[in-house]
């Protein structure tokens, strides 16, 4: 029996996907880049499934390019702003993601980036290797403390609680803003819920966790940054475009916030002339939030699970587009 086509935008870690090769005729990207819009249209030729990640645009274009035979397009992350899902629901595709795996690693690392920036770990590391350390001395790399200082939460989704998790551990006061109130998180953490001002306006650090979504692109714009006190630092490992950079640039230049700890840009990569790039307030990561051995093993895993539940004609476990099954019930 000829075996089912497989796009998979990125190579994995692990052996997940000697395995997928046993199953399906599968085609991997290995170059250690994105692929194209035009690469993505080449390769969905004819292909059943697509395993995606950060930075494949999938839009009907590609959708179409298959012919018709694609069905799954399985990402090997949690966000799904990479995916039109509107167009994947009018063509029967289904759409899944990876919840719930990367919550803890990902908050280890903006708790990370909260210690680096605010310490100034990275900068020292920076000095330390220049060679230029003459030895101790009381003024050097003076930073600001963590601990019992206000931390701010913008999306208090499942990384939003696993980072105020870490935060009581350093005796942080917590702030919160969602579009849905947690009342069992606020008793069991201390949180306390409010707007997205006063959230800005009070926090030391102020963490943003929300989808890409309309909603909130340029949810951090020049206005939101005014408001943040002149001592706090902001902290990005969601999407990019959450944050207008530009006005962050202008932000950090103007002194209206103290220093930024970022892992995610738009676009992606940065230029290599961008300012960011070269403020020594800011740390600078290139998107490896979830990047750990343990979890990234664990995407790809779940990736291949939906991947199999769908072409085995079943609900897969983490679909995202439910609508889908009305235009395209599972067995068919
Ligand atoms: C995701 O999963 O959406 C991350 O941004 C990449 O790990």
């Amino acid at each position: 029996m000829t075996k089912l086509k497989i796009y998979v935008t990125r190579d994995q870690p692990g052996t997940a996907l000697n395995n997928l090769g046993k199953l399906y005729d599968i085609k991997v990207n290995l170059e250690d880049r994105p692929v194209s819009k035009d690469e993505l249209i080449t390769q969905a030729k004819g292909v059943a499934g697509i395993i995606a990640c950060v930075g494949d645009r999938i839009d009907g274009e590609v959708m179409d390019a298959s012919g018709g035979s694609l069905k799954a397009i399985c990402n090997a992350i949690v966000g799904y702003d990479n995916v039109d899902i509107k167009a994947a629901t009018e063509r029967g595709i289904y759409v899944t993601n990876t919840p719930g795996v990367l919550t803890e690693t990902v908050a280890d690392l903006t708790f990370g980036l909260i210690l680096a920036v605010s310490r100034r770990i990275a900068e020292s590391d920076r000095y330390i290797r220049s060679g230029n350390w003459r030895g101790w001395g009381p003024k050097q790399f003076l930073g600001f403390d963590v601990h019992g200082k206000t931390l701010g939460i913008i999306g208090l989704g499942r990384i939003g609680v696993a980072i105020a998790r870490r935060a009581r551990g350093f005796n942080m006061n917590l702030l919160y803003f969602d579009v849905r109130r947690n009342t069992d998180m606020e008793k069991e953490l201390g949180l306390q819920f409010t707007d997205v001002e006063n959230v800005l306006k009070n926090s030391d650090f102020v963490s943003v966790h929300v989808p890409l979504i309309p909603q909130t692109r340029h949810l951090i714009d020049k206005k939101e940054l005014e408001m943040m006190k002149e001592t706090a630092f902001l902290i990005n490992t969601s999407r990019g475009p959450v944050i207008n950079e530009k006005a962050l640039v202008q932000a950090l230049k103007d002194g209206k916030i103290r220093g930024a700890g970022l892992d995610v840009w738009d676009p992606e990569p940065p230029s290599a002339d961008n300012p960011l790039l070269k403020m020594d307030n800011v740390v600078t990561l290139p998107h490896i939030a979830s990047a750990s051995v343990e979890t990234r093993t664990k995407m790809i895993d779940m990736a291949i699970e939906n991947l199999n539940a769908i072409l085995d004609g079943k609900i897969p476990p983490h679909l995202i587009n439910k609508d889908v099954i009305k235009v395209r019930p599972p067995s068919s």
